[in-house]
């Protein structure tokens, strides 16, 4: 059979591209509801999508902006909860950030998920660029910092998900045991940010460990996820740089001692569709449409961390202006090469950021989108993507009815889930764990 894609959704209820919620029969009121936002991943689950994904940011500085797209009105832990039990077969990947919170609770939640769901939880490892004020920091830990603790937090979840063997569950009623204790350990950590003694509070959940996955392409991003991840999420516009990240990337995951194979390298993007390229183009004008250029302007002075005030929004920004690219995300950095080598005027960057985020953005009919994915895919730029609706529920509904029955026609996409859990999705082995029954097991 022919490779098929990896497809999973980045589900942001109020549209991906900025503002798309003023439009007409957007849904706007029913966030943070769950009707809307379940009917979403029903429509992905008839798709036959490998998963919905939640984001996640720990604070409203976006929002206080005047920019809603990915402020954290859903609580992913909470919210996959309640879509596990009106979905069957979706994954259900949420984010949880390793900066604010502590791992024994990760752990406990993504496997009570795991549990609920009947093996369907996953995990997006993120270490934040701002929610600090939040919990009693200063400021933000700098990212090599941030992203050690996250190597530690990682490995403790880990072995807590591996703290109960998979039989401890015995259920003797005759003999009066519910639990084999010797086949439960206690994990003993004790490192440079947590002390955990474990054992996790329940028995392996379904997944053995729910799917993990990561997002930072920056160098200490790139080392953690090929470490440890079993799908990467990136932003990559272009071809030729995609098929860079994705060569190294799977060279680092190689020199881990792991095999590339199982790492599967998922790029956002945002497809316009229409039914033909006239409407397409149509429709994204009408986005371009809604938005506030001086918004616009704010957001990316915050991204910055510079004043525009004075910017026309035809000039370009002055190259001095703008921080050393040592000192930005690999994000900013991609908006920073669109000003700098693309020459971008800030009207521009502003429309450009409002439509992708830095992701790669098309516009065009469900073959034509298909093409550039069918592309991508086949020469290795990576094993399928992360779907971002501009907007919804339309441009889901376009992306679910009519892109993935084209992916489907060509072979590339899957028509029937054949696997219930979501390491099945993804052609990944259950990590299985058997204690010995004799010996010391810590
Ligand atoms: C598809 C995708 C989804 C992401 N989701 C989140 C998120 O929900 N919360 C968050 O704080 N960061 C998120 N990030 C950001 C990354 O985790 C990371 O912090 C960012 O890319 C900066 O780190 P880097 O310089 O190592 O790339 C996401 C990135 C990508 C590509």
């Amino acid at each position: 059979m022919t490779r098929q894609m990896t497809l999973t959704t980045f589900l942001l209820p109020l549209g991906y591209h900025r503002n798309s919620w003023r439009l007409p029969g957007s849904c706007a009121e029913d966030v943070p509801g769950l009707d809307f936002v379940v009917s979403l991943a029903q429509m992905a689950e008839r798709a036959k999508l490998d998963a919905v994904f939640f984001g996640d940011v720990s604070h409203a500085n976006g929002a206080m902006r005047g920019d809603t797209m990915m402020n954290g009105f859903y609580e992913p832990m909470t919210v996959l909860s309640a879509i596990a039990a009106r979905t069957s077969r979706i994954g259900l990947i949420g984010t949880i950030s390793t900066s604010f919170t502590e791992p024994y609770n990760a752990a406990r939640q993504l496997a009570a998920l795991d549990h609920l769901s009947g093996g369907r939880a996953g995990w997006n490892v993120v270490t934040s660029t701002d929610g600090f004020a939040n919990f009693g920091l200063a400021e933000m830990p700098d990212p090599v910092e941030r992203y050690r603790r996250a190597r530690e937090y990682v490995e403790i979840v880990n072995a807590l998900w591996d703290s109960w063997s998979d039989d401890a569950v015995v259920v003797d009623r005759d003999g009066g045991r519910w639990l084999d204790p010797t086949r439960v350990r206690p994990i003993d950590f004790s490192g440079e940010f947590f002390s955990v003694a474990g054992p996790l509070t329940g028995p392996r959940s379904p997944q053995g460990r729910p799917v993990i996955v990561q997002a930072g392409s920056s160098g200490p991003g790139k080392a953690l996820g090929s470490a440890i991840a079993d799908a990467i999420y990136t932003a990559q516009p272009h071809l030729p740089t995609a098929i860079d990240f994705a060569s190294e990337l799977r060279g680092l995951v190689a020199d881990a001692g792991r095999d590339p194979e199982r790492v599967k390298i998922l790029p956002g993007i945002v497809p316009v569709i229409g039914d033909t390229l006239a409407e397409a183009e149509e429709i994204a004008a009408a986005l371009g449409e809604m938005l506030d250029y001086d918004q616009g302007r704010r957001q990316i002075a915050a991204d910055f961390g510079i004043q525009l005030g004075d910017i026309d929004l035809d000039e370009r920004i002055p190259e001095e202006r703008l921080p050393d690219p040592g000192q930005l995300s690999s994000r900013q950095n991609i908006f920073r090469s669109k000003a700098v080598e693309g020459g971008l005027t800030l009207r521009e960057l502003v429309l450009d950021r409002a439509r992708s985020t830095g992701h790669q953005w098309i516009v065009g009919t469900a073959a034509t989108v298909a093409d550039r994915m069918q592309q991508w895919f086949e020469v290795g730029a990576c094993d399928g993507f992360n779907l971002n609706a501009p907007y919804n529920p339309g441009g889901f509904e376009r992306m679910c009815a009519q892109l993935v029955p084209e992916l489907q026609n060509r072979g590339l996409f899957r028509t029937e889930y054949s696997g219930e859990t979501l390491r099945e999705h993804l052609e990944l082995p259950r990590p299985d764990v058997r204690f010995s029954t004799s010996g010391d097991n810590r």
